[in-house]
């Protein structure tokens, strides 16, 4: 039997990356901001509903996290809060920007660190706070004027980590930021963008991307290089040109999963995975199960799964010794989720060859408990 992967990710073919390519050729510029960065960040713009100006583009999230952390802060240092439940990339961002991370635990409907959550940290830490980094877990949307209001009511300046939230990312005066990771809904190969709705930050961050040059090669700013290059941009719009129809299929395989998964009530799927918001990742939640155990029998049956964010930040060796406050809920859905296999193109056979496995899986429980 074929094993079924946990993701086969699928970037642009070379066909479509061809008239971008020859672009590339005619204009002779390769990066630094050349005209197919350029092009793209319109693009991003247009679907965010925003200006051009309030869109940069950058090599990575990681990169575009740091960035953004740098450029609200002002290099002030402090703890920065960040949510255990999410990916290491977070932590090493806020390590980067030369903060240290703070972590806190994340509200149990949506997976996400809460304004509610912020503010009660706020109350409880005694170390000056520099920023707040909440995570759209998943690519589930988050409440972005929530967190503008968050900021105006303690001076907390926040970034969003949005990196896999490109469906439904919007605008706001808070940053923003997205990765286009060959792994997610819309991929560059690497890279990813920011959007706010404050054009002196994206330029702040723009300048920092770009050895601390904005105008003049005066560096202005502690820097680094994180600039798109022209080939990833032309990825990144032959992305764009397949994007309704990408997002469409994978939404199909989304809803796939919902309408078979139904009758199994140990497994719920995020709320509004593939009818609200969409992402390249499939996480289940087994409410009352342990889901290394359940991936051990998808495994016997030749089926893959991922627990994509471990065990939370705090049970990763780089981070153990971080600042935290209680992480319940974040201990709790590190135990009970799991990432499925999840694909653009996943066959309605590979689907029903996963749900029926969880079906036995639960069966077996049930008669074990009879
Ligand atoms: C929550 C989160 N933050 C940040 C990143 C980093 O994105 P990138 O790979 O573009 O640096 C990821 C990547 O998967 C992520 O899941």
């Amino acid at each position: 039997m074929i094993r079924v992967p946990i993701a086969r990710p699928r970037m642009p073919a070379a066909e479509a990356l061809l008239p971008y390519l020859q672009q590339i050729d005619a204009h002779r510029s390769y990066t630094n901001f050349g005209p197919l960065v350029s092009e793209l960040e319109h693009r991003l713009a247009d679907r965010l509903g925003v200006d051009s100006q309030h869109v940069v583009t950058v090599s990575n999230a990681t990169a575009g996290l740091t960035l953004a952390l740098q450029s609200i802060t002002a290099e002030r240092p402090g703890v920065c809060l960040i949510p255990s439940w999410t990916f290491v990339a977070t932590a090493h961002a806020v390590m980067a920007a030369g903060l240290t991370p703070f972590l806190v635990d994340v509200d149990e409907a949506s997976w996400a660190m809460t304004p509610a959550i912020a503010l009660e940290a706020v109350a409880r830490i005694d170390a000056p706070i520099a920023a707040v980094m909440p995570v759209a877990p998943f690519g589930a949307p988050i409440d972005i004027a929530a967190w503008d209001r968050f900021t105006a009511l303690t001076g907390i300046p926040a970034v969003i980590d949005a990196a896999a939230g490109h469906d439904r990312v919007t605008a706001g005066d808070t940053p923003s930021v997205v990765s286009l990771h060959a792994t997610k809904i819309l991929g560059a190969g690497e890279g990813g963008y920011v959007v706010c709705r404050r054009p002196d930050l994206i330029i702040a961050i723009k300048r920092r991307s770009n050895f601390g040059f904005y105008g003049s090669r005066n560096a202005e700013v502690s820097a680094c290089n994180a600039k798109m290059s022209e080939y990833h941009a032309a990825v990144g719009l032959a992305s764009m040109d397949a994007y309704s129809a990408d997002s469409a299929q994978f939404r199909a395989v989304a809803q796939a999963y919902r309408n078979r998964l139904t009758g199994n009530r140990d497994i719920a799927l995020q709320p509004g995975f593939g009818t609200d918001w969409i992402g390249s990742v499939c996480v289940a939640r087994f409410s009352g199960h342990d889901s290394k155990a359940i991936a051990a029998r998808l495994s016997e049956a030749e089926i893959d799964s991922r627990a994509w964010w471990g065990d939370g930040v705090h049970n990763q060796t780089a981070f153990s010794d971080l600042p935290r406050l209680t992480l319940f809920r974040t201990e709790l859905l590190a135990r009970e989720t799991i990432g499925l296999p999840f694909f653009v193109d996943m066959s309605e056979q590979d689907i029903a060859r996963v749900c029926d496995a969880l079906d036995a899986i639960a069966h077996a429980r049930l008669r074990r408990a009879a």
